[in-house]
């Protein structure tokens, strides 16, 4: 069975990922971390990866990123096998089309938050000035403005997270992997650094894959799959991105590559309904848990940002 989210977005291809098994290691060590995993991400969906530890949501993800080849099967990206391109392809890809944000550690301690923020432009090519200014308008746009400057041992954790997911979506990429981004922080502090990411991420029209065991993840998506050894074990709707029969597909604030969008109005807070929390709750991969209303969107950048 492939799991597939509502085709939403107006143009682009989605991430097509058929039959992947990744083992680790041979004969009696082997470990099956991945055993047929069918998957497609719509380009501007958010997709939650849950489930419990071991159960291969890393692996998933680094192959879906083209981090690592899977031992069979393919990640289809536009018009391109991913994990049987070159390294060299894979490595320009993978700083061209996709965005990464990571559970933390992962600026580099001696940067100046926009310049950690402007890393992908400028390992792209373009130069410092024009990178660094595309880079503190993201940050302005992600509540960071008036910390352009500071180290990220300057910040808090959530503001390193912000400063990550800036340096994600500088370069305009078509997915946004992110890994238990908000691990390392606390509740309230992960709650908003998740709208943040999934909020920013859609306006870009990029799709969001998101790992995590955090109870409160699923709400902020508009897709929840679950893994269990090696598989994936069930798929859950955001009530309102339910593809109905016949209905008009769920629409996606997107605008041209590289330009964040003034933020939508906040959408209303959407806890599950009974019949889905039931289910939820049943599963063995349970701990969804409604959560609260969304905190205040950042406000929108005054300029668009060029590349
Ligand atoms: N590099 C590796 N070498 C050997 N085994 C690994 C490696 N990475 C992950 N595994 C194993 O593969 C399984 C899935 O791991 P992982 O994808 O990290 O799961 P999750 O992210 O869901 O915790 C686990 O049994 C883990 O021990
Ligand atoms: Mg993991």
């Amino acid at each position: 069975m492939t799991f597939t989210g509502p085709s939403s977005a107006p143009g682009g291809s989605p991430l097509v990922a058929s039959a992947l098994t990744k083992v680790y290691g041979s004969a009696q060590t082997a470990t099956h971390a991945l055993a047929g995993v069918n998957l497609t991400v719509h380009p501007g969906e958010s997709l939650a990866i849950m489930g419990p530890s071991g159960s291969g949501k890393t692996t998933l993800l680094h192959v879906l990123a083209g981090i690592i080849t899977p031992t069979s099967g393919s990640v289809s990206w536009r018009g391109e096998d991913v994990t049987t391109l070159s390294e060299a392809r894979r490595t320009v890809l993978r700083r061209q089309d996709f965005g990464f944000v990571f559970q933390s550690g992962q600026l580099l301690p001696e940067l100046p938050a926009v310049e950690n923020a402007a890393l992908p432009l400028m390992l792209a090519g373009t130069a410092r000035t024009e990178a660094t200014a595309v880079a503190a308008r993201w940050l302005a746009h992600l509540g960071l403005a008036g910390m352009e400057q500071r180290r990220p041992g300057e910040l808090s954790g959530g503001q390193a997270q912000r400063v990550a997911i800036a340096r994600a979506l500088v370069g305009s990429p078509g997915v946004v992997f992110a890994d238990e981004p908000t691990g390392a922080l606390d509740q309230s502090t992960g709650a908003e650094v998740l709208d943040v990411l999934t909020r920013a991420t859609r306006d870009t029209g990029a799709a969001l894959v998101v790992v995590t065991h955090d109870a409160g993840v699923a709400r902020h998506c508009t897709r929840t799959v679950t893994m269990r050894d090696g598989r994936i074990s069930g798929e859950f709707f955001a009530p309102e991105a339910q593809p109905a029969p016949g209905a008009a597909q769920q629409p996606v604030a997107s605008t041209a590559v590289g330009q964040p969008a003034p933020l939508p109005p906040a959408p209303p807070a959407a806890p599950y309904d009974a019949a889905t929390q039931a289910a939820m709750a049943a599963h063995p991969a349970a701990g969804y848990a409604p959560g609260s209303a969304a905190p205040a969107a950042p406000s929108a950048p005054s300029q668009e940002s060029a590349r």
